[in-house]
């Protein structure tokens, strides 16, 4: 039976709004960990949503340049395309031209997964880095301060596919993961340190996602259909960042707004 887990659903106008919430959780998570464990680990998506939130971030205009405890700051990626830094579909090239190459984190504290290597090697060397960088022992779980995630519209979420491999991984870090439908690997964290995340975020926006909202976060449980559904966080919280029109399948009013929502 899956974890019960209180959904705390931010419902923002537009989609710029989505970003702005986004930032501003990113920046509070990052100052609060520094503050009471001298570090922050956050792990971001890829994909087209983050992009805007990554430039607020880096934005001279907006706080979060000087707010930001950028050299407390360990920055990780959630999943990545099995291309070279500097390919268009890179996720962390994707960043780095929205924020990397605009604020002050050392690049020590930036771990790119290495998706121009051999997928299981990209994976293992990962696995590795987090090792090393969380000083786990043994079979220990990272717990990432915040986690960032999107949802794709086939219900994915980080590189966890509909009925892949991937879903069935319990005891690795970092997966490499085949996609047959988009024939392609993918390198990606699973899902049960997804879940160990102290924070787990979903940032989902646009209408072409109410359908996939209302199914993953109201539907039957079918995980392997729905893989973002495994996503039930340890701690019991999960907070859905969404503009309106991504959120106007959930029930109850269409409000804009902050509510909650019992996933049972
Ligand atoms: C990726 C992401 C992926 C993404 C979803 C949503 O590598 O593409 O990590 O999981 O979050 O596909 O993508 P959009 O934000 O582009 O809708």
């Amino acid at each position: 039976m899956p974890r019960r887990v209180e959904v705390r659903l931010k419902v923002s106008a537009t989609a710029a709004e989505v970003a702005a919430a986004a930032a501003e959780l990113f920046a509070e998570t990052a100052i609060a960990a520094a503050r009471s464990r001298g570090v922050a680990r956050i792990a971001i998506s890829g994909g087209s949503t983050p992009k805007s939130m990554f430039e607020l971030l880096a934005d001279p205009s907006q706080p979060y340049l000087n707010d930001i405890p950028w050299g407390q700051l360990q920055l990780f990626w959630v999943d990545e395309r099995c291309v070279p830094p500097d390919h268009a579909e890179s996720n962390y090239g994707m960043t780095k031209a929205a924020m990397l190459s605009k604020v002050p984190l050392p690049d020590a504290n930036v771990h790119r997964m290495e998706g121009e290597l051999d997928p299981e090697e990209a994976a293992s060397r990962y696995e590795s880095e987090i090792r090393n960088t969380f000083k786990l022992e043994g079979a220990e779980t990272p717990a990432f301060d915040l986690i960032l995630l999107g949802l794709g519209p086939d219900g994915h979420t980080a590189s966890l596919f509909p009925h892949t491999e991937g879903l069935d991984e319990m005891a690795r870090i970092c997966f490499a993961n085949h996609v047959p439908q988009k024939d392609t690997w993918r390198i990606t964290l699973t899902w049960p340190v997804i879940v160990a995340g102290r924070e787990v975020a979903f940032l989902i926006e646009g209408a072409g996602k109410e359908e996939m909202v209302r199914t993953v976060f109201t539907g039957g449980y079918d995980p392997e259909t729905y893989p973002a559904q495994l996503i039930r966080p340890a701690s019991g919280r999960l907070t859905l960042l969404l503009d309106a029109p991504a959120a106007a399948g959930l029930p109850g009013p269409p409000a804009v707004g902050a509510s909650t929502l019992e996933l049972s």
